[in-house]
């Protein structure tokens, strides 16, 4: 080989390593450069992406700060309603005064309504001061509001919100206090009612039992309408007042219906229709001797009695008093005395209103033979209540108020109360078959008081 020959084939692999690491140097510089500008490109859009995300959370935050305003700023509208109502409810209740409605809870009332008007006319100043909501730096829908002014403006809407909560807090506050003080006065009312009704027992049924459907509602009743609820419990204390007023002071001096006109005749007919004056007191009352419980009679019965006390004697059965002359004022007590119990209806039935009991004449009386069945039914029973159904008239008595004989003479059944109307009367009324003083004497029958 020569020298000539040597680098054929060197300068073959050298020319080719240069132009690779040309292209390789350019080749890397070209991926440089764009791997770069990738990277350049890829960073951009991450932090457009992430500028674009924050700024959709604020303007989200924005859009969800003014929801809870205008939500808490509703609240502040429907609960100035609500105390608006409540105020005039209390005022329209607190008008209504009087007799059941009671005056040691109407203070507490009076107390809870001023407060609540106070909370009121401070919400009408707080209203005057401005809108809430009213400071804007940004938008949601301002495309160049930046999400550092969004931010902000989440922010001021969350200040107002809360702002406008505590008011909303402050006057539904207001509303519960009254609304809880109109539910005690209410509860006091009814407790004063049903006192009252206790008290004026002897008003009649009906008036009793509206009162009581009243007093029912009370606790229920809504502020909207607590001064009609309190109106018409108020006509029912005064519709139980009244009538209980009637009760205990006749209208008429006397008893009801036509006025008996000569209450000293032994024949006289005292009943529901027909009635004595509060003043009639019977000429010649004495009490009988000899019959045990006795009290004051007509003196024209002391014979009659003491003749039949020795009929009955004679057969061993004692003759007993438990009552007979009864005033007019004496009278008013007893029959009270049972309508407090029972009722007007109750106390009618088996109890003479004032001044039209027989027992003011003189010449009833209750008797029993002091085997311990007195102004009972099972007196029917007893020796002494058979003897004087079977003998009494041949002593000038008749039995009054017979069993089943309520539709004409006004009672139910008293086996005790005899009533006295002279032998030939009573014998006469005993051989007709006539029961009853209204037949006998042709007179209308009196099972009411008309
Ligand atoms: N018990 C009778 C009806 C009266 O009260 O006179
Ligand atoms: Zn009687």
């Amino acid at each position: 080989m020569t020298e000539a020959d040597a680098p054929t084939l060197r300068p073959r692999r050298a020319r080719l390593s240069r132009r690779t690491r040309i292209l390789l140097i350019v080749g890397g510089a070209v991926a440089l450069v764009l791997a770069l500008v990738a990277g350049l490109l890829i960073a951009t859009s991450l932090a457009q992406q992430a500028a674009a995300d924050e700024r959709r959370a604020a303007a989200k935050a924005v859009t969800e700060a003014r929801s809870a305003l205008d939500d808490a700023v509703r609240r502040i509208d429907a609960a100035t309603g609500s105390l608006d109502e409540a105020i005039t409810a209390a005022d329209a209740g607190l008008a209504v005064a009087g007799p059941g409605l009671d005056d040691a809870a109407r203070p507490a009332l009076q107390g809870a309504r001023d407060d609540a008007a106070e909370v009121r006319e401070a919400e009408a100043e707080a209203e005057g001061e401005g809108m809430y909501g009213d400071q804007i730096v940004a938008q949601p829908d301002d495309d160049d509001a930046t999400a550092s002014t969004l931010r902000r403006q989440a922010e001021l809407y969350a200040d107002d919100s809360t702002s406008a909560t505590k008011r909303a807090e402050r006057i539904e506050g207001a509303v519960e206090d009254l609304e809880t003080a109109i539910a005690a006065y209410l509860t006091a009312a009814q407790t004063a009612g049903e006192a009252l009704l206790a008290e004026r027992a002897d008003a009649a049924d009906d008036v009793r039992a509206a009162l009581q459907a009243q007093l029912d509602t009370l606790p229920d009743a809504e502020p909207a309408v607590l001064a009609d609820t309190l109106a018409a419990y108020r006509s029912a204390v005064d519709a139980v007042i009244a009538s209980s007023d009637a009760a205990r002071t006749p209208a008429t001096p006397g008893g009801t219906g036509v006025r008996v006109s000569d209450p000293t005749s032994l024949t006289a007919v005292v009943n529901k229709r027909r009635g004595l004056a509060a003043d009639y007191v019977p000429p010649g009352l004495v009490t009988p001797s000899g019959i045990p419980g006795a009290t004051q009679v007509r003196q024209e019965l002391l014979g009659p009695l003491e003749s039949m006390r020795a009929a009955m004697a004679a057969e061993g059965i004692t003759l007993r008093m438990s009552s007979a002359y009864r005033s007019f004022a004496r009278q008013q007590t007893i029959y009270n005395g049972f309508v407090a119990r029972e009722g007007v209806a109750g106390a009618d039935t088996h109890s003479a209103r004032p001044g039209n009991s027989e027992h003011q004449t003189g010449l009833a009386v209750d008797l029993d033979d002091g085997t311990g069945c007195n102004l009972a039914r099972c007196f029917a029973d007893t020796a002494g209540g058979r003897w004087l159904a079977a003998n009494s008239w041949k002593y000038g008595f008749i039995l009054r108020y017979g069993d089943g004989w309520q539709p004409i003479v006004g009672y139910t059944y008293e086996p005790w109360h005899f009533r006295y109307v002279g032998v030939d009367v009573a014998t006469d009324m005993h051989e007709r078959g006539i029961r009853t003083l209204e037949e006998y004497f042709g007179l209308p029958a009196a099972p009411d008081y008309g």
